[in-house]
């Protein structure tokens, strides 16, 4: 195994171990609003840029071989935005799957969403079910979008579910285990890749903000300062070189 690190390494530079690839990244896409700012522009031009990065970093993560990436598009806390903010937010998916649905086709990219669908205003929920609908036979990378998505509302929708199944007998309490759990996020489709190996958060931020709590349990976590919309493959290999590196022992010793 080659490690090469330098300062402003390149993508060529950066050499991973293939036998040491995440197999589910998540991203928490943050710093787009800063990026603007700097600019003198507009909040929601830094979302846009956010957009194409999207699109830089879906191809970047296929090519890797990462099989899912799940990225934190909209919490179900961001309704708290500015109207026209949301608006613009939720006008994303429709454009970004317009614009870039036939090269994840091309990619074999597999679109996923979780979250609360039904609470999306009508043009975004036609949107993501379209773009789904249309990669459902892709066989490569899952693109899973958490779009109105929030880690304590999914384990309270999963508390509810599995109480209301084990109330009609479908489940016994005392089977109850945390593969039932599992089993009743909105993770669950993306069996065996539940949980995120590597989460990353850019802008420089240093928390969770309600992203995934059940499935980040293990997860190697990766701060960088980079803002979303500079985030890039090089960006992306860095922080799975800087997992590489972590030693990962699950409550463990080491031999
Ligand atoms: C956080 O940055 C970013 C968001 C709440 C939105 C993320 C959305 C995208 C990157 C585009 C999504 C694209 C698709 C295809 C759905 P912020 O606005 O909080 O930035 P700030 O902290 O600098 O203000």
């Amino acid at each position: 195994m080659v490690f090469n690190l330098k300062k402003n390494k390149t993508s060529e530079e950066i050499q991973l171990d293939p036998d040491k690839m995440p197999n589910h990244v998540a991203i928490i896409m943050d710093g787009n609003g800063r990026w603007a700012k700097k600019r003198h522009l507009p909040r929601i031009a830094g979302h846009k840029t956010g957009m194409d990065t999207v699109k830089t970093v879906t191809m970047a993560a296929s090519d890797l071989g990462i099989k899912v990436l799940t990225l934190y598009a909209f919490s179900t806390e961001n309704w708290k935005r500015p109207e026209t903010e949301v608006n613009y937010l939720m006008s994303l998916p429709g454009t970004f799957f317009d614009k870039f649905v036939p090269e994840l086709i091309e990619k074999n990219v597999k679109v996923n969403v979780m979250g609360y669908i039904d609470q999306l205003p009508n043009e975004t929920k036609i949107a993501v079910r379209k773009a789904i609908e249309d990669t459902k036979n892709n066989t490569g990378m899952v693109l899973n979008f958490a779009l109105n998505y929030g880690g304590r509302a999914e384990i309270v929708t999963a508390m509810q579910e599995i109480a209301a199944d084990a109330t009609k007998g479908k489940i016994d309490v005392a089977d109850i285990t945390d593969k039932t759990i599992d089993q009743y996020l909105m993770t669950a489709n993306l069996a065996p890749y539940n949980d995120p190996e590597l989460l990353i958060r850019t802008s420089g931020e240093e928390r969770i903000s309600n992203f995934l709590l059940w499935q980040i349990a293990y997860s190697e976590l990766v701060f960088t300062d980079t803002l979303w919309p500079d985030f890039s493959e090089d960006a992306l290999k860095d922080a799975i070189f800087n997992y590489q590196k972590r030693d990962r022992r699950f409550g463990g010793i080491k031999e």
